[in-house]
C-alpha cells in the first residue's frame, strides 16, 4: 500500500499507534451509478493512494476489458466488486470499505440508491454518522435526493454533504449551483439536521475531491476529503445515558457473579450507581473487569463484566442503566418501522422483537399511516409493503427497556423477526412509550374459570375448525355442537359467516384482514373458555401464525385444533355457496386456495376429511376422538 508505506517499513508499532489515536468517521454515501457516485468513492480511494499493488493491476486491466471511460481508468470498477453488478452496470448490495488518512480513519457504506434497495440503504446508514448525498449538477435536486435524505433522516443521521457532482458538465456555474442548495436548504428544513456542507465536484476530473480546484475560484469552503476528515460530529454513544445490554451472567464460582456485556451508551466508573431497568432495583458498581485487569472507567463500544456491591437479581437481556437517566420500560410504544421482507407487514400478527439483547413477541397493533418515502407525505394503510416506511404503535408480550430513538441511537432500535422463517423482515425505531398497557392491571375475579366450568360439569375447551370455505367445517362444527348438547355439555359455535355479520363485519379478505379476523375471535374464545364453555370456531383461519396465536392464548389441553383436509378439487365442485364460481371469474378477489393462500396445519390434534365420508360420520370421528382426550370428562379442580 502506498500511503504511510514508509512509517510502515521504520517504525510499524508507531504507525499502528497513529492509527489508533484518530478518530473514526463512518459515512454512508447516497445516490446512483448514474451520478457517479462509485467514481466518488473510487476517486477518494485512489487519490488519498489507499489502493493496494494488486488491486491497481486489476483495476487498469478492467479497465481496459469493461470500463467505461475508454480504456482509461474506470475509478467505478474499484467498487463495483461483483461480477453481477459489473454486468448490470449497477450496484446492488451494502459494501463497507475502510480507508484512512493522516487525520482520521473512514468507513464507507456504499448503497446502492434504487427504490427497491430501501432496506440496504437504512442498513448501511443506521451507523453512519454523516451522509454524502449525491447530485447530478445537470438535473439538481430529484426524487430519489428525497428518498434518500429522508431514510437518512429516519435512520438519525444529523450530517449531510450535498455533493453536487458533474459540475464540469454544466461549466462550473455557480448560479446553478447556488440554486440548487437553496432548493435542498427549502427541502430538508424538517428533517432533522444538524450541518448541511454543500460542495461542488467533479469526481471523474477530481474537482474539489482533495485539493481545491482552481475551475471554482468562487467556492472558498473545504474539499470532499478535508470535510469529511474535520466535520465534527457528536461523540454520540459515549455523550448518552449509561446503558449496558446484559449479553451473559458470569459465575464462575460462588464467589464471583458479574454481567457481561457491550456497553452501548455512555460511561462508567466504579461506585456508580445503576439500576436494572426491569425490577427498579439499585446496587453500585464494584469493580469493571476486562481480561487485561481491572478499569478506572468504561466508555461505549467496550466489553466489559461489572461486578456490584449488592446481590441483586440479573438475567441475560436486562438492561443496566445509570439510576438517574433510566429507560422508559413498557409493553407498548410507537415506532418507525422499514419493511424489508417481501411478505407484507400484518398488523395483529405475532412477530419476534429483537432489541439488544432482549428479545420478546410482539404485535404490530396499528398501522397509524405510511410515509411516501418519495414525497414524505402520509398515507392511510394497513400494511406496509417490501422497502415501505411507516409509523406504527406495537405492543410486545414483556416489557422491555428503550430510550427513544432520537434521543439514543443504541438503546432505540429494533429488529422484526418472523417467527416462523427466522427471517429479519423490518427494522424499527423506537418514537416513544405509550403507557397505557402498564397503567391497566388484570382485574382478579372470585369466580374463575374452573368454577364455572365446575359447575357446568366439564372442562372448557375450544375446537378449532380450519379447512377450505366448502370443505364442510359448519357442517360438521354444526353436527358435533350438536353431540354434544345432547350429551349435556354447554357449547357455543363461532362461525366465520356469522362473525363476519357483526364483531367482524368492518373485515374483509385482505391477508391483513384476514389476521386480524382470527385474532378477534381467538380473543372471543379465549373468553368464552373462561367463561367454562366449550367453543367451536369453525373459520377457514388460513395461516399457520394466527391458528397458532389462537392456540398460545389458552393453555395447552384447552386447544384443539380439526382440520377439515377436503382437497379443493371436491370444495370447488360442491361450490355450495356459488363462491368458487365467482372467483374463477375473477368477481371475488383474494378466494381461498384460488387467489390467495391456504396454509396446511401440520399438528392438527384431530384431521378428517368430508370426501370419502359423510358429515355424520365425521362428527362421530372428532366426537370419539374428544372422548380419547379425555376433553368430555367432567373435571374437578381445586375451587
Ligand atoms: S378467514 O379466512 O378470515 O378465516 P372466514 O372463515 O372468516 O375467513 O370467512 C370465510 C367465509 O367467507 C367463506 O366460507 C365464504 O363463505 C366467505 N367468503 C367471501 N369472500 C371470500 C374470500 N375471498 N375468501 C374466502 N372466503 C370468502
Amino acid at each position: 500500500m502506498a500511503h504511510q508505506s514508509d512509517l510502515i517499513a521504520d517504525d510499524i508499532l508507531g504507525y499502528l499507534k497513529s492509527q489508533e489515536e484518530k478518530s473514526l468517521l463512518r459515512f454512508i454515501t447516497c445516490g446512483s451509478v448514474d451520478d457517479g457516485k462509485s467514481t466518488l468513492i473510487g476517486r477518494l480511494l485512489w487519490d488519498s493512494k489507499l489502493i493496494f499493488e494488486d488491486q491497481l493491476a486489476a483495476l487498469e486491466a478492467d479497465s481496459r476489458k469493461v470500463g467505461t471511460q475508454g480504456g482509461e481508468i474506470d475509478f467505478a470498477l474499484l467498487l463495483d466488486g461483483l461480477q453481477a453488478e459489473r454486468e448490470q452496470g449497477i450496484t446492488i448490495d451494502v459494501a463497507y470499505r475502510f480507508f484512512s488518512t493522516d487525520k482520521r480513519k473512514f468507513i464507507v457504506a456504499d448503497t446502492p440508491g434504487h427504490e427497491q434497495y430501501t432496506r440496504n440503504m437504512a442498513t448501511g446508514a443506521s451507523t453512519a454518522d454523516v451522509a454524502v448525498i449525491l447530485i447530478d449538477a445537470r438535473k439538481g435536486i430529484l426524487t430519489q435526493t428525497r428518498r434518500h435524505s429522508f431514510i437518512t433522516s429516519l435512520l438519525g443521521i444529523k450530517h449531510v454533504v450535498l455533493a453536487v457532482n458533474k459540475m464540469d458538465l454544466i461549466d462550473y456555474d455557480q448560479t446553478k449551483f447556488d440554486a440548487i442548495v437553496a432548493d435542498y436548504h427549502t427541502f430538508a428544513k424538517d428533517l432533522g439536521y444538524r450541518s448541511i456542507a454543500a460542495i461542488p465536484l467533479s469526481a471523474l476530473r477530481g474537482d474539489n475531491m482533495i485539493e481545491a480546484s482552481a475551475n471554482t475560484p468562487w467556492y472558498d469552503g473545504p474539499t470532499l476529503l478535508s470535510h469529511l476528515e474535520t466535520v465534527q460530529v457528536e461523540q454520540d454513544a459515549i455523550e448518552k445515558p449509561f446503558r449496558l445490554p446484559v449479553q451473559w451472567v458470569n459465575r464462575p464460582n460462588l464467589d464471583f457473579r458479574g454481567f457481561s456485556g457491550t456497553i452501548s451508551s455512555g460511561t462508567i466508573k466504579p461506585g456508580d450507581e445503576i439500576i436494572v431497568t426491569a425490577s427498579g432495583q439499585t446496587s453500585k458498581v464494584k469493580d469493571i473487569v476486562t481480561f487485561d485487569g481491572n478499569l478506572e472507567e468504561a466508555i461505549a463500544g467496550q466489553a466489559v463484566t461489572l461486578t456490584l456491591e449488592d446481590e441483586i437479581d440479573i438475567s441475560r437481556g436486562d438492561i443496566l442503566a445509570a439510576s438517574d437517566a433510566k429507560p422508559d420500560f413498557a409493553d407498548q410504544f410507537e415506532a418507525r418501522i422499514i419493511w424489508m421482507h417481501e411478505d407484507q407487514l400484518l398488523p395483529g400478527r405475532p412477530y419476534l422483537i429483537k432489541m439488544g439483547a432482549q428479545v420478546t413477541n410482539a404485535q404490530i397493533s396499528e398501522l397509524k399511516y405510511k410515509v411516501n418515502v418519495n414525497t414524505l407525505e402520509h398515507m392511510a394503510g394497513k400494511t406496509l409493503e417490501l422497502n415501505e416506511v411507516g409509523i406504527a404503535n406495537i405492543s410486545s408480550d414483556k416489557a422491555l427497556a428503550f430510550d427513544p430513538y432520537d434521543e439514543n441511537r443504541h438503546s432505540g432500535r429494533f429488529i422484526i423477526i418472523d417467527r416462523f422463517t427466522n427471517a429479519t423482515v423490518g427494522a424499527g425505531m423506537v418514537n416513544h412509550s405509550l403507557r397505557r398497557a402498564t397503567n391497566i392491571k388484570w382485574q382478579e375475579m372470585d369466580i374463575n374459570k374452573g368454577a364455572r366450568a365446575y359447575q357446568k360439569g366439564q372442562k372448557s375447551a375450544i375446537l378449532w375448525f380450519t379447512g377450505l370455505s366448502g370443505a364442510g367445517k359448519s357442517t360438521v362444527a354444526n353436527l358435533v355442537e350438536k353431540k354434544l348438547h345432547a350429551m349435556g355439555k354447554h357449547t357455543y359455535t363461532l362461525d366465520g359467516d356469522n362473525v363476519r355479520h357483526g364483531l367482524n363485519k368492518d373485515l374483509g379478505f385482505s391477508d391483513a384482514d384476514r389476521v386480524e379476523n382470527i385474532r378477534r375471535v381467538g380473543e372471543t374464545a379465549k373468553l368464552f373458555v373462561d367463561a367454562g364453555v366449550i367453543t367451536l370456531v369453525s373459520f377457514i383461519s388460513p395461516f399457520k401464525s394466527e391458528r397458532q396465536l389462537a392456540r398460545s392464548l389458552v393453555e395447552k389441553d384447552e386447544f384443539i385444533e380439526v382440520f377439515i383436509d377436503t382437497p379443493l378439487e371436491v370444495c370447488e365442485q360442491r361450490d355450495v355457496k356459488g363462491l368458487y364460481k365467482k372467483a374463477r371469474a375473477g368477481e371475488i378477489a383474494n378466494f381461498t386456495g384460488i387467489s390467495s393462500p391456504y396454509e396446511r396445519p401440520e399438528n392438527a390434534e384431530i384431521v378428517v376429511s368430508t370426501e370419502n365420508q359423510s358429515a355424520e360420520k365425521a362428527a362421530e370421528a372428532i366426537v370419539a376422538k374428544l372422548e380419547e382426550f379425555g376433553v368430555l370428562g367432567a373435571w374437578y379442580p381445586d375451587i
